[in-house]
């Protein structure tokens, strides 16, 4: 029998995921198209490696195994699995045809919506993924203020221009990686010594998990303003979940661009681009960004029963309040088995685990609890994507869970050998280095004449 969303006796049976794995080894490089629902990011042996199917909060494995997921396809599903008035709206979209040879109505409603609810959106454009719209923004800030480099800070997808920054970034020309910079959040003076006028964008998730402090978001506008550089927020998180407006109504300022994607269609393809209108008015002309299925209308009639859903039952307070319980249920608990070592951190709509290098590693601590959890019926990656489904049935079970789990962790912790009650190879990390990597030196011209001077002195 295979293993349900309760305490079950031993781990689950997971031969067909197995046997799938193996006939793709070999033949899908990396195995996955989604780096974070990849083999590295699940304990190998243990985990499910594939999803037969989903309703609400909960998805079966291709061996029949149920779980709770808190993962949420990584985080498109807002409402949740096989949510009724999307999969309705789809269904009579799909009745009438998926893309045409003109415009659809669609692309002009949903634009009219989210004109509506996002608060920078003077106008409106389409793609198919995050990576589509943050390239399209930065390409757009470029053409607008006639510079080339972008201050970032975050993950903004596989493009070049922001992959440059990562250690995953062969097969990018030097002169690309010579664009693109970072800076630390919540750290203004990083931003300050970096910005020049030469600088095109500065673009960066609202948050991630960290809140900002002393203003942080206004501070970098700005000073963006002052320099002539756009900023860009990419709200593939925040859009849609933190309010409907995403980060932009959540703390009352507006960007200049803003990128969407994942919460906006409930597990359709659609990435969505708002803006300033003098800025977004370049791509009736200067800028090309067109792509064959930018308009499909499956994805739009989704987006649309989506996007009206999440209006009409202010979904966002939904998830901040149940997202809450296990956050707050979570560090109660860990705090009562006096676990200083581990918290839950974030906006209780997407909050994450964190563990705590003192006592242990960090991938093999996130490896044992996924494992367990695992063994009683929960998908879980160190996450609480939160969605509208996730009933308080859900958070109670999820929290006896946790109950049981905790004492594991603390046991292997306190015998210094997390490794030993692990069943498989532990979770990997997604880039060895993201942040205090390839920051901007302090002023381009100002190293350029150091550079020169100092092989004048040297010849
Ligand atoms: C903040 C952020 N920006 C951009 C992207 C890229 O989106 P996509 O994978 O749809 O290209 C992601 C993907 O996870 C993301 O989390």
């Amino acid at each position: 029998m295979a293993n349900g969303v309760k305490f079950n006796n031993s781990y689950p049976d997971i031969s067909k995921s197995k046997e799938l794995y193996n006939r793709a080894y070999g033949l899908i490089p990396s195995l996955t198209q989604t780096l974070a629902k990849g083999p590295t990011q699940h304990i190998k042996g243990i985990a499910p490696v594939y999803l037969q199917r989903g309703k609400g909060s909960h998805v079966w494995d291709v061996d029949g195994n149920e779980y709770i997921d808190y993962t949420m396809g990584v985080g498109p599903i807002s409402l949740g699995y096989c949510y009724d008035k999307v999969d309705e709206a789809i269904k009579a979209q799909l009745a009438g045809g998926i893309t045409f040879s003109l415009m659809h109505p669609l692309e002009v409603e949903v634009a009219e919506l989210i004109r509506e609810v996002v608060p920078n959106a003077e106008m409106v454009r389409y793609s198919k993924s995050g990576a589509d719209v943050t390239s399209a923004a930065v390409r757009l800030a470029r053409a607008f203020t006639g510079r080339e480099k972008v201050l970032c800070c975050g993950y903004h997808g596989w493009h070049d221009w922001y992959i440059s920054v990562t250690d995953r970034n062969k097969g990018i020309p030097e002169a690309v990686k010579d664009l693109t910079f970072t800076f630390n959040y919540n750290d203004i003076k990083s931003v300050i010594e970096s910005i020049d006028n030469d600088t095109a964008c500065v673009i960066l998730e609202p948050f991630v998990f960290e809140a900002p402090q002393k203003n942080f978001l206004h501070e970098l506008k700005e000073i963006c303003d002052s320099h002539g550089t756009l900023l860009i927020f990419d709200e593939m998180w925040t859009g849609f979940r933190i309010a409907v407006g995403g980060a932009q109504e959540f703390f009352n300022i507006k960007a200049d661009l803003a990128c969407f994607s994942k919460a906006a269609a409930n597990g359709m393809p659609v990435s969505i681009l708002t803006g300033r209108k003098d800025v977004m008015k370049l791509l009736e002309s200067d800028v090309f960004f067109y792509t064959t299925f930018g308009g499909e209308a499956l994805s739009l009639a989704a987006a649309k029963a989506t996007i009206n859903e999440i209006r009409e039952k202010n979904v966002p307070a939904y998830l901040a309040q149940q997202g809450a319980k296990l956050k707050n249920g979570y560090n109660e608990l860990a705090e009562k088995l006096g676990m200083k070592y581990t918290k839950c951190i974030g906006y209780e709509c997407r909050s994450m685990v964190t563990f705590d290098t003192a006592a242990g590693n960090p991938l093999e601590m996130k490896s044992l609890v996924q494992q367990e959890m695992i063994k009683n019926g929960i998908l879980w990656s160190g996450f609480h994507n939160m969605s509208f489904s996730h009933s308080d049935e859900d958070i109670i079970y999820t929290m006896k869970v946790y109950v049981e789990v905790l004492p594991i962790l603390k046991k292997a912790v306190e015998e210094k050998n997390i490794r030993s009650y692990l069943r498989g190879e532990p979770v990997e990390p997604v880039f060895r280095k993201t942040s205090n990597f390839n920051t901007k030196p302090k002023k381009q011209s100002e190293n350029i004449i150091k550079e020169v001077l100092e092989n004048k002195n040297s010849n």
